[in-house]
């Protein structure tokens, strides 16, 4: 055996890992967005109606009080949930009402209890918010919240 690596051997070596840890990329690469478009998002179909909730959500911006999916800030529940707690599972219509009435009737004056402004939204945008917050319910996040209550 020739001591070292033969010319050849070492562009064959140089070829040939380059190709297998390509294919290995192309693999994981379709992988991830397998698990993207069928796994990761919501077991719900994303409508006009859950993207204009998205808006709404951002343009009141309830992330400077509330998390979503854990994101966002901690003064006010977890709301990735909320159609959950709302029994929305079990009962969507008593669960969207209740959700509509609990946004209309802020802010509670309940002393020592920490508020929710009034954002006036209109029943279109209150429709698709509350569409938003059940799309979002439907994500496998893997049982966050781990309680029920956020
Ligand atoms: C200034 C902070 C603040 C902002 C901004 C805010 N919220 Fe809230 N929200 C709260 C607080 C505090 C509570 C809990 C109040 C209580 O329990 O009395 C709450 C509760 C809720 C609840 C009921 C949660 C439950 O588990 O019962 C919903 C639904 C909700 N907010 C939706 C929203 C939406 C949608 C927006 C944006 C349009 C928003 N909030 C913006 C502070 C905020």
């Amino acid at each position: 055996m020739a001591e070292g690596l033969t010319k050849s051997a070492a562009r064959n070596i140089f070829y040939g890992g380059s190709l297998f840890f390509f294919l290995i990329f192309v693999a994981l690469t379709a992988h991830s967005h397998w698990y993207i478009v069928t796994e990761s998002t919501s077991a719900l179909p994303l409508t006009d109606s859950v993207r204009e909730g998205k808006h709404v959500w951002e343009k009141n911006m309830c992330i400077n009080c509330h998390s979503i999916m854990g994101e966002g800030a901690y003064f006010a529940p977890e709301l990735s949930n909320v159609w959950t707690r709302y029994h929305g599972r079990e009962n969507p219509e008593a669960a969207r009402a209740g959700l509509a009435a609990w946004m209309r009737a802020q802010p509670l004056a309940v002393p020592g209890r920490r508020k929710m402004p009034q954002f006036d939204l209109s029943d279109e945008e209150m429709t698709s918010l509350i569409d938003f917050l059940e799309w979002t319910d439907a994500i496998d996040d893997q049982n966050w919240p781990p309680h029920v209550s956020g």
